[in-house]
């Protein structure tokens, strides 16, 4: 199965009303694990590589090693670029070969928005790339402003740029390490019943078990997962350094992932996307 088209990969959880994980690589390792819990919990996955792998690693290598971890996967996998600001960084990854895009001009005006993100459809469009947009805007760090998605804005938006989703600011952040994100589940369910394309949620450590899967049964079908993940690694490469004795570091960080795919699987179960291929 391995690389699949992200509109398929939507479409399926839109049509099944599940939400598919969409979790961050910074190494290679980091993408394997996440290719491992998929196929555990045998759900589509998305992987997604963002500015922060970008800048260590090149663009190049993050599609490389990325591309490599899902090459043989036995679960449809998309391999995604997160938060795309550059214009010129996300036409390289489109001709590079990413699945899908994220183009994120939610810092701009709504206008300069919609007109950037025009432009990067039409590109993408040509090579056969899906896009995610975002409008209304998911707080990123410190002095940032949240703005709530209006379903009239979205409206407005997706006719003029035809986006293949729509990523929406509903009340999470990104960066919590607390699962207790003031997440506005009115405003996520006006958004739902007005919009037809697939949505994404950004900052979705923060969001509660509880409500994860009331998140996945909304027209929400793309949960972006980052901090929750790398948080358990953490902590777990700190035990596992408490008691590790041996000098294969390869096969110690491979020991700490188990802990990443134990929480990814249980997130997958969480948005129903466990045992769904
Ligand atoms: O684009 C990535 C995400 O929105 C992840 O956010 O680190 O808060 O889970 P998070
Ligand atoms: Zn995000």
């Amino acid at each position: 199965m391995s690389q699949t088209p992200f509109a398929d990969i939507l479409q399926d959880a839109r049509a099944r009303r599940y939400a598919v994980p969409a979790f961050n690589a910074w190494t290679y390792q980091d993408a394997l694990a996440l290719v491992a819990a998929a196929e555990r919990a045998r759900s589509p996955l998305i992987v997604q590589t963002s500015g922060t792998c970008i800048r260590h690693n090149g663009l190049a290598l993050s599609f490389q090693m990325v591309k490599k971890a899902v090459r043989s996967a036995k679960v449809p996998v998309a391999v995604h670029l997160d938060h795309g600001e550059d214009r010129r960084l996300i036409c390289d990854a489109i001709h590079m070969g990413y699945d899908s895009v994220m183009y994120d001009g939610s810092k701009l005006p709504v206008d300069t928005n919609i007109e950037n993100t025009r432009i990067i459809k039409a590109v993408a469009e040509a090579y056969g790339v899906s896009v995610e947009a975002e409008i209304g805007h998911v707080v990123k760090g410190a002095g940032d402003a949240e703005v709530l998605t209006a379903p009239d804005d979205a409206l407005r938006f997706l006719a003029a740029t035809r986006v293949d989703a729509l990523a929406v600011a509903v009340g999470t952040r990104h960066g919590m390490q607390t699962q207790d994100a003031p997440l506005r589940l009115d405003a996520l369910d006006a958004l739902s019943a007005a919009v037809e394309v697939p949505l994404v949620l950004h900052g979705s450590s923060g969001v509660s078990d509880a409500e994860l899967p009331t998140v996945a049964r909304s027209a929400v079908c793309k949960v972006n997962i980052a901090t929750r993940l790398r948080t358990v690694f953490i902590r777990a490469l700190g035990e596992e350094a408490a008691t590790y004795t041996g000098s294969d570091h390869i096969a110690f960080v491979m020991r700490a992932h188990e802990a990443t795919i134990r929480e990814a699987t249980m997130i997958m179960e969480l948005l129903g996307s466990a045992n769904r291929c």
